[in-house]
């Protein structure tokens, strides 16, 4: 198969294709635990082997599969380097909260290696150096000031002028000791771990509702209760947002493809400062090298198809590796926060027992990670250095970022307007096979896909969520909205976001489209 062929085809995850996950049943009863887990990903399922250590009785309720979500389409960096960010850090936050950041994410890769030792867990796991570099020289007076945080702040690294990785670049940051691994190798052992250690763990469980009190109730589609003491929100975007978190969140895809590299690989991790993104490391498929290239991350639901965004990788593949062969192709959606540093804690000040980690900003190996950790703390009662640098109630009295947040409303605003002014010129007879549009039905916007058998599916694309219109990615055939980033099948069933109910389906044989759009 070319990789024109490739790309063609659905998204796959290495990470998921080389892993046999283990499958539960939905949630079909009331339960009563001391702590209830909203979401199966690496924070989700880390908060669980902590707490079922401790002896708490633990149940994880997962929407769709276990790992499935962004912890099966990471890049897998463990790594307190996350690009250009501790002069940043330091600038806006003060040296000292670039201190606890940097010794929260540093201790979080420490506790990765632990769990691994401990329990001899096969999974690919590598000590590698992570590089910033730059082909730039814009960008060397960034990394010199980089370097000088680094130095400020105690982290082994620091300027060097070249990088092992024989790719064009004027100079690069350095942080030793840093870390990869497959990450559904090791998350699959915790997960056996806990279920063997009295762990409750139930897929395809939607919760869709909460009553907050002393004891919690955990609500699911299906009318399942679930009593807990404790609830923690591992959902990736919370599943309980009383606090408005789609306002202060913002939404980010991004894509990798896996290779074979016709060049050597020198051993490292790779990332560039300069727009767009790639980022490079390796990968172990059956004893032979691969590299995953990834990047070229953009607001959800806007900018150029997705498509693209592969089609770039494979070009930038071919001209660094002579890359002649795509193994995988896949996506990850991701959220930033006001001040990228993630919302970790209690997810209001008056809510003593309720849980949220979410905006990892796509480095969410040791965020979650710093979540699991800190959960555990708080309801063991115990002190943790980090719980005021992540605390989710940092933006009650939201000044200190009330420019970034009147900025990334805007942006939203101008979305729901645009979307809405927008007459598509395609319709239904226009959308060949393997294809989907907005299409105009009777004057209104619809969405169309047609599948390669032909079969026609629309929906009305207007996102549930607060309305906007939602668009068409090409990359993954889903619908996708540019406001907060809620994402839909062609079939308008909810893949992720803020929004909870599908987007209405209309039958193509019978159309009866009136819509107040
Ligand atoms: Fe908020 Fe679509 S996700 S309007």
């Amino acid at each position: 198969m070319d990789n024109e062929q490739k790309l063609s085809k659905d998204p796959q995850s290495y990470w998921m294709e080389s892993t046999k996950r283990p499958v539960f049943s939905e949630l079909q009863e009331d339960l009563s635990v001391d702590v209830a887990i909203v979401g199966g990903g690496i924070t989700g399922v880390t908060a669980a082997y902590l707490l079922v250590k401790e002896g708490f009785r633990v149940a994880v309720l997962e929407a769709s599969s276990l790992l499935g979500g962004t912890t099966g389409h990471t890049t897998a960096k463990i790594t307190a380097q996350h690009g250009l960010f501790y002069d940043q850090l330091i600038q806006k936050l003060g040296e000292e909260k670039a201190r606890l950041y940097y010794q929260a994410n540093k201790e979080a890769g420490e506790f990765v290696e632990q769990v691994i030792k401990l329990h001899g867990i096969e999974c690919d796991f590598r000590k590698e150096d992570a590089y910033v570099y730059t082909n730039s020289a814009d960008y060397l007076k960034d990394l010199d000031k980089e370097a000088k945080a680094y130095e400020t702040l105690g982290i082994d690294g620091g300027f060097v002028e070249d990088i092992p990785l024989q790719i064009a670049n004027k100079g690069a940051v350095v942080m030793k000791n840093q870390a990869q691994f497959h990450p559904l190798k090791y998350l699959t052992f915790l997960v056996e771990y806990i279920q063997e250690n009295g762990a409750l763990i139930y897929e395809n469980t939607v919760v869709n509702g909460m009553d907050e009190g002393d004891t919690m109730t955990v609500k699911t589609k299906n009318g399942s209760n679930v009593q807990a003491k404790y609830v923690i929100a591992a959902s990736h975007f919370p599943f309980h947002d009383d606090k408005g978190f789609f306002a202060r969140m913002e939404p980010e895809r991004s894509y990798v493809i896996a290779i074979k590299s016709e060049k050597p690989f020198p051993g490292g991790m790779y990332i560039n400062a300069e727009k767009p993104t790639r980022s490079v490391r390796s990968a172990n498929m059956d004893g032979e090298e691969i590299l995953l290239v990834s990047g070229d991350h953009h607001k959800t639901g806007q900018g150029k198809p997705e498509m693209e965004r592969y089609q770039a990788l494979e070009q930038y593949a071919q001209q660094q590796f002579a890359s002649h062969k795509i193994l995988y192709r896949w996506s990850a959606q991701d959220y930033s926060t006001l001040d990228k540093v993630p919302y970790i804690g209690r997810i209001g000040k008056n809510q003593p027992n309720l849980f949220v980690g979410t905006g990892y900003r796509k480095w969410g190996m040791t965020h979650s990670n710093v979540a699991a950790l800190l959960f555990t703390d708080l309801i063991l009662g115990r002190e943790n250095p980090y719980e005021a640098l992540f605390t989710p109630s940092r933006f009650d009295a939201p000044q200190a970022s009330i420019q970034k947040a009147i900025k990334m409303n805007a942006n939203v605003a101008a979305q729901l307007v645009s979307g809405k002014l927008e007459s598509p010129d395609k319709e239904l007879k226009d959308i060949k096979p393997g294809e989907g549009a907005a299409v105009s039905i009777k004057g209104a916007r619809a969405g169309a896909y047609r599948n390669e058998q032909g079969e026609l599916f629309v929906v009305d694309t207007t996102c549930t969520h607060m309305g906007c219109e939602v668009n068409w990615n090409s990359g993954d055939r889903t619908w996708d909205c540019p406001c907060h980033g809620s994402r839909f099948t062609y079939e308008g069933d909810i893949v992720e976001g803020p929004a909870k109910t599908p987007l209405k389906k209309i039958d193509p044989d019978n159309i009866d489209y009136t819509t107040s759009k």
